[in-house]
Order: structure tokens, then C-alpha cells, then sequence
């Protein structure tokens, strides 16, 4: 495991000297529907208890026999239960009160909309789950998920989860090859996928994507195609396996009844970046999962019967799952997607869409918010945003000058900023404040969740004080927790329970102030954090020694202003190549194509050798001492030192490419 980096201590010295805090205005104190700070000591003295209250909110065809069985690192939770997510996502709210309610409002780029009332949304959820039946789609068979923001997608996932078949969505830009490695993992029998999607006025090409996978892919018996971009893009569709959205699901009947699951049969499977090897499947399991994401969704955002809520991720991406679709459905909030990019058709797009449908609960990335910075604030000014009352973050750690920024030019000072902090594998929200309760302070996800137990560990495991700095850990189960790694239970033991037995290893650094107050600092391993997503330096890695002129090839996260940080690569070649500019983008491309274009390289730097301990790892921490212009850390263990120094003599003339 690598040792924090430079710039993680810059982060938490700097962070040390922020003072600014901001407590709950009465007002909202007043009116929250978490305000008693007595939540957090009930719940840590039986949080068995606390989590069993909440699952009350929930439908159960059969209530649990026991809380939680927790051998660790094997959790079972709500064992002996029996439920149906979309049937408490959909199904009973289609049955109450709610039924003409807005479960999904949806903005297409180009300007199109759609709403989606519960009842209406129960039998397009419906149609899909017969049509994946009609396929031969059963209980516990996989179906992978490859599409753009339309509410398509979300009724893909909730007819899955009707008829009990896990889904494994993969985000719209990843390329073909990580789509093909992604349901090779699965097994999934069918793949449901679009012509396109429409990113900032052009076509994102996932059919075409989607066919070049699918040339590796034996397992795939059928694929659904949504119709999206329609003659804009060329589309072929192979017969006897390809079937057009419009024609088979627009057709099935739109009853269905909900499979009954018990409590720990899979929901989904989501390929998130490790440190080493292939993209991991983590599994979420279904009651505790819908729990957990159900009832930090209501206590975090605050959410009333009325809000129009709006989480602006993707719902390739964790994020989406939990708090556009699992978590809002579940509590009947009204979710509102947005298919394309901030800039389009200009950058006061985000800011147009609160106004126009009185957004109230906006939840974004750091990294969207220093891009809003940057644009300047004379685009949120030209809109009337006096509907948002609760901001949220999440994906990275925020600097404080773009928590103000967000404070000031989106919440006009009212509103309280979540910063929340959980990962993939966490399924829910971890550390957060609760907006009527905690005092934020600029640049901190402030406390663990009611229930939740988080520690600062030293590399002996021993607690860290208050401005030290550490490794994070959970200390205890929680219901909305992954329960394995998909077909691979023991790099799921090894990678997280094992550093310290019993505890789970977050990966990330940490430190705690005065208060007990929690400032993250990013990845202590070799995950790179770039706009939010998280990819492997490994992964980067690979793709570029797949090119036939490279050698070998470093990978560093490097601190970007935007994207908190860019990829920059340390490429030797082969001999008999020459180093050029062409070959420095043809690099980058090939990066792009095989992985997607969110794993493009910044930055690729020509070395002739890469700076090696004696036992041949290479040494990235130097490598990043180098790309962000540091004095170089100790160099003592390396095979020779002379290859770094000179390494960064030839980096500082050659300058950084973009
Ligand atoms: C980072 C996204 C600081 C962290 C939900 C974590 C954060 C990784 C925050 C998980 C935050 C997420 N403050 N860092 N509020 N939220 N992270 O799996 O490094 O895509 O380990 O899940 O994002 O990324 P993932």
C-alpha cells in the first residue's frame, strides 16, 4: 500500500487552518426531519435496533427473523426476510395516494421531456420486465446495461429487480473492450442498450460500441435496443439477436407480478476500479441495500413529500444508483434526470433546469462545481434559484474555496451543503452531516451517519488523534454494505478485511480535527480520482503497454485544478521508436478506445528509463514528486538514483503537454 502522498499532507495542513464553520439556521433546524441529536447515541448503542426501526418504512412480503448475522468479514442482514425492491420502489406508491405523483422527470440534451407519474412508471416497468421474461430472463440471471441518461435506463433497472434478475450497468463511456470484460465477468445473458445517447450536441455511438463487444461476449443470447437518436445514426441490427425497445417491450403486457426475494439474493452487480487487476463486480444485496439507501436519502437531503430532487450523476455509476434511482423511488420522491452535459446547449443549462422545474435538492460533484467556478458566477445569477433549499456533494474531496463558491452563487447562503463521502462497495452515504443538526465546515464530510462507526488508524492499526493524519476504516456492518466481490470472494477477504482483521479498509486517508470532525484526502492506494471517477493506475497501465511501441509505462494521479486530479503517464518505447508529438496523442487516443474516453491521459511523458527500487517496483511516488514539481521525496531505496534525477532535469524542460 503506498503511503500518503505529498500532496495529501499539503491538503491536510491546509485544511488544518480552516476555521470557518456554519450551523443550521433555525429555520431549517425547525423544520427537518432529522433534528434530534439523540439519533446518533441511539444508534450506536443498538444499532441493530435503530436499523430495525427504519426497515418499518419498508413493504416486506416477510419480516426478517433476525437483524443481522455479521463472521466477519460475511454480513447477512435481515435474515429470513422476503421483499421486492421495484415493488417497494414503484409498486406501492403506484398503489397509494402517490400514484399520480412524478416518480421521474426527464430532460433530454436536445430539449425534449418526459414525466413520468408512479402508476405510469409501474407499467413501463412492467412491459420491460415481461419483454426480459419473454427472453427467457429468470430469477438470478444476469443483464448488463449499457446506455445514455433516458428513462429507459431506470426502467431497465427497476424491471430487473422486479423479475430478480441482477443487473451490471456500465456507464455510456466506457469503450467496447471494458463493456465486454464487464458481462464476460457477469455471465449476462442479455444486454440492454441504446442507437446512442446525446452528449453536448453529438452522438455517443453505443450501439456500435456495444456490437464490437459483443464479438466476445458467448454468453449473450439477446440484446434489446432502445431507439434514442433514430436516422442521425447508423444502427445495424443483427437478426435473431438484436430487438428494437419499441417493438418487444412496447408490446408486453403491462402487469407483473413482483418475484418475491429473500432479503440477501443479489440486486446488482457494479464494476468499480481496484489497485491491481480487472475491474471488480461489487454485489449489493437487496433489503439492506434498499434500506440503507432509502433512509439516508430522507434524513441527508431532508427530502419532503413535495421536493423535486435532483442528483445530476450518472447512472452508470453508483451514485446513480443509490440516490437517483433506489434510494428517491424508495422514499416516493420525485427524481429528476438530465441526459447530457452542463455546456449545452450553454453553460447556464444546470442552472435553467432548477429554475424551470423548481429544483429543491441539488446534489453534484466537486468537480462540476470548480468547472461552474471557472465558467463564473454571472450564469447561475441570470436564473431564479430560490427553489433549491439543500446542496449536496460527493465523488472527491472538496477544497473549501469551491464549497464557499457553491455556498454563495447556488445556495445564495441558505441553503446547507452535504458533503457526503461513501464509495461504491459502501452502497450508501457514510460519512455526511444531517443538515438540521451538524455545523459544516468548508472542505469536511464532517461525521459518520447515525449507526456508522469510522476510525483513523496509524499503519499499526493503533487510533490516530485529532490532527494526525491516517488510514480510514469501518468498524462495523451496515446494511446497505457490499458482500462480496462477484465470483472472486477472496480478493474481496484480502483487499479490504485483511489489513486490519475484522475492520473494513476504505482506501482512503484521513484525518480527524478537535471536533471528532472527518477531512478526507483522497486515495492512499493507486486509485486516481479523476472528476470522480474512480480508475486504476493499473488499468491506465495496461492499456498503454497494449500499444506495439510501448515498453513500459508509470501511471500517476496529478493534482489538476478541475479534475482534482489528471492522468499523466511515464512511457519508455521500444527501441527503434522514435518520440514525437503524434505518438504522445496517438497514446492518449489508444488509452481512450480501450478503456473510455474518462481514461485519457493529461499528460504522456517520454522517459528513457523509469525509476526502480532494487527489487524492480516502480516508484510513483517519485514520479509524482516529479509531475507536480516537487523537491523529490527519499530516493535511497532505489536501484539508481541517477535515472529519477535525471528523469526530472529532462520533465521540467520538456514542460507539461496537454
Ligand atoms: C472518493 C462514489 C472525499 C473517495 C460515491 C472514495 C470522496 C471514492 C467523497 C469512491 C467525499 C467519494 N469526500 N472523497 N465526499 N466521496 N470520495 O466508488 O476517495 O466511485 O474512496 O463512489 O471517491 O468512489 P466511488
Amino acid at each position: 500500500m503506498a503511503e500518503p502522498s505529498v500532496s495529501q499532507r499539503e491538503r491536510l495542513e491546509a485544511l488544518l487552518e480552516e476555521k470557518r464553520i456554519y450551523p443550521p439556521s433555525e429555520e431549517f433546524r425547525k423544520q427537518a426531519n432529522w433534528s434530534d441529536p439523540a439519533v446518533y447515541e441511539r444508534a450506536r448503542k443498538d444499532p441493530e435496533a435503530f436499523w430495525a426501526a427504519e426497515a418499518k418504512n419498508l413493504d416486506w412480503i416477510k419480516r426478517w427473523d433476525k437483524v443481522l448475522e455479521w463472521k466477519a468479514p460475511w454480513a447477512r442482514w435481515f435474515v429470513g426476510g422476503k421483499l421486492n425492491v421495484t415493488h417497494n420502489c414503484v409498486d406501492r406508491h403506484a398503489a397509494s395516494s402517490r400514484r399520480n405523483k412524478a416518480a421521474i422527470i426527464w430532460e433530454g440534451e436536445p430539449g425534449d421531456s418526459r414525466v413520468l407519474t408512479f402508476e405510469m412508471l409501474q407499467r413501463e416497468v412492467n412491459k420491460c420486465a415481461n419483454a426480459l421474461k419473454s427472453l427467457g430472463v429468470k430469477k438470478g440471471d444476469r443483464v448488463a446495461i449499457y446506455m445514455g441518461m433516458t428513462p429507459e435506463l431506470p426502467i431497465a433497472l427497476l424491471a430487473c429487480a422486479k423479475i430478480g434478475a441482477p443487473h451490471s450497468v456500465v456507464f455510456g463511456g466506457f469503450s467496447a473492450e471494458s463493456l465486454r470484460e464487464r458481462i464476460n465477468d457477469a455471465q449476462a445473458k442479455v444486454l440492454i442498450t441504446a442507437d446512442g445517447s446525446w452528449r453536448r450536441g453529438g452522438v455517443v455511438p453505443l450501439k456500435a460500441n456495444a456490437d464490437e463487444a459483443l464479438k466476445g461476449t458467448p454468453s449473450i443470447s439477446k440484446v434489446i435496443v432502445l431507439r434514442r437518436i433514430g436516422d442521425k445514426t447508423p444502427c445495424r441490427m443483427e437478426p435473431g439477436r438484436d430487438l428494437w425497445w419499441h417493438e418487444l417491450v412496447d408490446h408486453a403486457s403491462d402487469r407483473c407480478e413482483a418475484e418475491p426475494m429473500d432479503s440477501e439474493d443479489i440486486l446488482y452487480i457494479l464494476y468499480t476500479s481496484g489497485t491491481t487487476g480487472k475491474p471488480k463486480g461489487v454485489v449489493h444485496t437487496s433489503a439492506g441495500y434498499l434500506l440503507g439507501v432509502s433512509v439516508t436519502h430522507r434524513a441527508i437531503f431532508d427530502v419532503k413529500e413535495n421536493d423535486i430532487y435532483w442528483c445530476t450523476a450518472d447512472i452508470g455509476w453508483v451514485t446513480g444508483h443509490s440516490y437517483i434511482v433506489y434510494g428517491p423511488l424508495a422514499n416516493g420522491t420525485t427524481s429528476l434526470i438530465y441526459e447530457g452535459s452542463p455546456d449545452y446547449p450553454d453553460r447556464g443549462r444546470f442552472w435553467e433546469i432548477v429554475a424551470r422545474y423548481g429544483v429543491n435538492i441539488f446534489y453534484t460533484a466537486p468537480t462540476a462545481i470548480r468547472t461552474f467556478m471557472r465558467w463564473g458566477k454571472e450564469w447561475p445569477e441570470k436564473y431564479d434559484l430560490s427553489s433549491l433549499r439543500v446542496l449536496g456533494t460527493v465523488g472527491e474531496p472538496i477544497n473549501p474555496e469551491a464549497w464557499v463558491w457553491y455556498h454563495q452563487h447556488i445556495g445564495r447562503e441558505r441553503c446547507p451543503i452535504v458533503d457526503t463521502w461513501w464509495q461504491t462497495e459502501t452502497g450508501m452515504i457514510m460519512i455526511t452531516p444531517l443538515p438540521g443538526l451538524t455545523a459544516t465546515k468548508p472542505g469536511s464530510a464532517t461525521k459518520p451517519f447515525p449507526g456508522i462507526e469510522a476510525q483513523v488508524l496509524d499503519e499499526k492499526g493503533q487510533p490516530v488523534g485529532p490532527g494526525g493524519g491516517g488510514y480510514l476504516v469501518l468498524t462495523r456492518p451496515w446494511p446497505a454494505m457490499f458482500r462480496t466481490i462477484y465470483g472472486d470472494p477472496e480478493r474481496y477477504e484480502r483487499q479490504y478485511w485483511s489489513r486490519y482483521p475484522g475492520k473494513y479498509f476504505t482506501g482512503d486517508g484521513a484525518k480527524l480535527d478537535q471536533d471528532g470532525y472527518f477531512w478526507l484526502l483522497g486515495r492512499v492506494d493507486d486509485v486516481m480520482n479523476v472528476s470522480g471517477h474512480r480508475i486504476s493506475t493499473f488499468e491506465v497501465e495496461s492499456a498503454l503497454v497494449d500499444h506495439p511501441c510501448v515498453a513500459e509505462a508509470a501511471v500517476i494521479g496529478k493534482t489538476h485544478e478541475v479534475k482534482g486530479q489528471g492522468i499523466a503517464g511515464f512511457v519508455t518505447l521500444k527501441e527503434n521508436v522514435k518520440p514525437s508529438d503524434d505518438l504522445k496523442k496517438e497514446l492518449r487516443e489508444h488509452v481512450a478506445k480501450k478503456i473510455g474516453a474518462l481514461a485519457r491521459p493529461d499528460d504522456i511523458f517520454f522517459a528513457s528509463e523509469l525509476p526502480k527500487t532494487r527489487s524492480a517496483k516502480i516508484m510513483r511516488r517519485l514520479l509524482r514528486d516529479i509531475a507536480e514539481g516537487r523537491v523529490l521525496g527519499d530516493t535511497t531505496t532505489l536501484a539508481d538514483p541517477g535515472v529519477v534525477a535525471k528523469l526530472k532535469q529532462q520533465y521540467e524542460e520538456e514542460g507539461i503537454v496537454d
